[in-house]
């Protein structure tokens, strides 16, 4: 149809879908964004407000009691989110994380047992793929998992696990044949209260105070053998194709945070007055404020385009969501400093949203793959 045409134009189901949680947002969860990152307390208000509108996990399918609600919209969710409070953003976006390797590779079983919970809000889901001594080096991991008749036993340590804790489901990759390295490991649904699950305290951040991120211990987990997400030995694949889906929902984070900054810098200029006029009027201001929407819209294309990549199966998403992953966390590194820097002295205190945003954008520059990471990725990926 004549939508084929508009490349550049997200649908009007899309743009309403932006209104409606931007003024969810705006309401519900912007009140309590200073307030949670102050006291670094779970944006529990959030949580509420997105699971009574059905946004907290939109990208479940429908055949599993979800919205079935495509990647562009579950970006748009989380940008809209972000722009508010970047920690509250981490729920939509790890519900997803989590949740992808059971949608991608679980049996049917696991499907219907995890994601319709999932959907209906009644557990989040969180992904466990780090460890202390395995970060970059993903597949370097040593947590273990035993056969041991009709279940497995799983013991080891995750680290930088978000929502842990408050999460009821986590996707735990663990090593099941020592000597095939990446090809030895799968992927498992172990549930917080698993026997021998337990967490380490909450890590003390830069920022994204609001998301709690702890160790998961796995003190011999035993597990029935049907709670394993595909194949024996398919663990580290299907945690790669998740991240490529999800690279794209950081994206969208970055984007999100960078857009707050962006609004509340160009409104603070037009106010703020030196040498006798809004300093907005100064072409100095004017070129900074060109600069960021510039890179902002740059990294809003490349994100949609890699959003579209994930609804299909053409090959490119590895390179196009390590490409928006990597190019969004940094604009909006950019784009929150500058924001600070407009803002001034004022900028550097916590009487403005600008120094959260700064760092709460750090983050997205890390995880999920450091950037160096994406760098690796996008060059053994590079579009055909
Ligand atoms: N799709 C499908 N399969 C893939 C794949 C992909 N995108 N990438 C890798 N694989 C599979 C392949 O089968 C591959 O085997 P073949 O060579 O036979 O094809 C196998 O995995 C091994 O892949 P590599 O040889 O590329 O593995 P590697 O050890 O060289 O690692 C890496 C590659 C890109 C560095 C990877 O380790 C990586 O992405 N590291 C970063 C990890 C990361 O992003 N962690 C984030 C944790 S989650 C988080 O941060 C969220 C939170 O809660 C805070």
């Amino acid at each position: 149809g004549s939508t084929d045409f508009d490349l550049f134009r997200p649908s009007e189901e899309h743009d309403m879908l932006r209104e409606s949680v931007r003024s969810l947002a705006e309401a519900k969860i912007a009140p309590f964004a200073a307030e949670v990152d102050e006291e670094g307390r779970f944006p529990q208000e959030a949580l509420d407000a997105l699971v009574a509108n059905d946004l907290h996990s939109v990208h479940v399918p429908e055949a599993y009691g979800g919205a079935g609600a495509d990647a562009l919209a579950t970006v748009i969710v989380i940008e809209e989110v972000a722009r508010v409070c970047a920690s509250s953003s981490l729920i939509p976006a790890v519900n997803k994380l989590g949740s992808m390797p059971v949608i991608l590779s679980g049996s049917e079983e696991l499907k219907k047992k995890y994601l319709g919970p999932l959907a209906k809000g009644d557990g989040m889901f969180s992904y466990c793929l780090s460890e202390p001594d395995a970060g970059s080096d993903a597949a370097g991991m040593k947590t273990k998992a035993v056969r041991d008749g009709d279940g497995y036993v799983l013991n080891g340590v995750k680290r930088w696990i978000t929502n842990a804790g408050v999460s009821e489901y986590y996707t735990v990759m663990a090593v099941t044949d020592p000597e095939k390295r990446s090809k030895g490991i799968s992927a498992f649904v172990v549930e917080k209260s698993d026997e021998g699950v337990s967490f380490g305290a909450p890590e003390k951040k830069l920022g994204i105070k609001g998301s709690p991120t702890r160790e998961v211990y796995l003190d011999n987990v035993r597990i029935p053998a049907d709670r394993m997400i595909g194949e024996e030995g398919t663990g580290f694949a299907t945690a790669m194709k998740t991240l490529d889906h999800t690279r794209v929902t950081i994206a969208a984070q970055a984007l999100g945070i960078a857009q707050g900054a962006l609004d509340y810098a160009k409104n603070y200029v037009k106010e703020r007055k030196q040498f006798g006029k809004a300093i907005a009027d100064f072409q100095g201001i004017q070129f900074m404020l060109a600069d960021m929407a510039m890179k902002l819209e740059a990294a809003r294309q490349l994100t949609y385009a890699a959003a579209a990549k994930s609804e299909r199966t053409d090959g490119d998403l590895t390179f196009f969501g390590a490409a928006a992953k990597c190019y969004a966390s940094d604009a909006a590194m950019e784009i929150t400093t500058d924001a600070v820097q407009l803002l001034g002295g004022y900028g550097y205190t916590r009487d403005y949203p600008v120094e959260r945003m700064m760092r709460d954008a750090k983050i997205t520059q890390i995880y999920e793959g450091t950037n160096q990471v994406q760098r690796i990725v996008m060059a053994r990926n590079l579009p055909k």
